[in-house]
């Protein structure tokens, strides 16, 4: 039986957690406190990074408390302390680095600093029913849109990727135009079922996904937009040109004083956007030979992507995996799902550790 302390703050969420991993290997959330900072930044419309790093200073001491008192845990039942120390904004992961740092110094444990897309990954290992390797690992979010062949808890490779924008980004900057409110992902993702049912006229939002491309909406040219799929043979996304095309498509139809209507709209983005993931997912299923699709990140909470991949799955009888909804954001618990892995299979990090923005 091993016990994880997990430190989260990468972006505008401070969280802490403890996860224990028992003797066959399964894992439970003893404990998952969040402080959120979205009310804060919704302000600005986006991440404030200065204004992150002081919110993270003010609550992480408390958070740790809390943490532990929730778990009914004392430092000294702890076998291991695990941070996210990149990628991120860099002012914002050095806090829960350095107070990481000074946690496991003051306990005499041993530290881990543990990458945020791998942490997404481990956050499905959470599940009741926990995936097994290999699998094809799918990490979207505010900053990643990457597909990795997984092996094992050690081995990974990146076998997709965005050339630029993610699919996070690309929600957040099209719904704040369409006047929701940031992070715009769950507002979108609501905005677009209303969309899919209207065009389709049904109700059932998979096979109103699976009817969309043949409605009379998904037709009209006025509306067309590119898909984020590179055709270049390689299984990478450009989801800067679908932002851009949307962009101008709507300065468009403003000069022209015309009404966008914003829930069809809404659903055609998020088609183009979904199928792409979908088109890529399905090519690297099959080239790896993977028999399962791991679906993560902030992204992952999308219906419309979990119907889309589900569909694929379904299509070639694979298993289809997502964490539950409220560890798809970020979370302690998968910075300590991850810690559980990396204390069996990784060397402790030295006082030396440092945080790092970059992948
Ligand atoms: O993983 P995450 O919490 O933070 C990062 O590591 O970036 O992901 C945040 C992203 C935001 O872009 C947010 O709009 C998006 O996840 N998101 C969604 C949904 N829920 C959150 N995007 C689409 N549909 C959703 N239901
Ligand atoms: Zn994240």
């Amino acid at each position: 039986m091993i016990r994880i302390i997990g430190f989260e703050s990468s972006c505008d969420e401070t969280a802490v957690a403890v996860v224990e991993q028992n003797e066959d290997g399964k894992l439970t959330i003893l404990s998952n406190v969040v402080a959120s900072q979205v009310d804060t930044h919704r302000l600005y419309g986006g991440v404030v990074p200065e204004i992150a790093s002081r919110a993270h200073t003010e609550a992480i001491s408390a958070l740790t408390y809390q943490a532990l008192e929730e778990a009914n845990l004392s430092p000294k039942d702890l076998n291991a302390v695990a941070v996210t120390s990149h990628p991120g904004l860099i002012g914002a992961l050095l806090v829960a680095v350095n107070f990481a740092k000074s946690f496991a110094l003051a306990h005499g444990l041993p530290i881990y600093g543990v990458d945020h897309m791998r942490a997404h990954v481990a956050a499905a290992f959470l599940a009741e029913r926990a995936p097994e390797f290999p699998f094809l690992a799918i990490t979207v979010s505010g900053g990643h849109t990457s597909l990795y062949a997984v092996a094992s808890p050690s081995e990974s490779r990146l076998v997709g990727s965005t050339r630029d924008d993610a699919i996070g980004e690309a929600f957040d900057k099209v719904g704040r135009l369409l006047g929701l409110p940031y992070p715009a992902g769950a507002a979108f993702d609501a905005l677009a079922k209303e969309g899919f049912v209207e065009a389709t006229g049904e109700a059932d939002a998979a096979k109103a996904l699976a009817l969309f491309p043949k409605c009379d909406f998904y037709r009209d040219i006025a509306y067309r937009l590119p898909s984020p799929a590179l055709h270049d043979g390689s299984l990478d996304f450009s989801f800067s040109g679908l932002k851009t095309a949307a962009v101008n498509l709507m300065h468009h139809v403003k000069q022209k004083n015309e009404t966008l209507p914003a829930s069809l709209f809404a659903a055609r983005y998020t088609y183009e956007a979904v199928s792409a993931i979908a088109r890529q997912a399905e090519a690297a299923l099959l080239q790896y030979n993977l028999p399962a699709i791991v679906l993560c990140g902030g992204v992952a909470a999308n219906s419309h992507l979990q119907n889309a991949l589900r569909a694929i799955c379904k299509k070639h009888k694979r298993d289809f995996f997502v964490p539950p909804l409220s560890l798809c954001g970020d979370n302690g618990a998968m910075v300590a799902a991850e810690g559980c892995f990396a204390y069996q299979y990784a060397t402790p990090d030295t006082c030396g550790l440092n945080a790092s923005a970059a992948d």
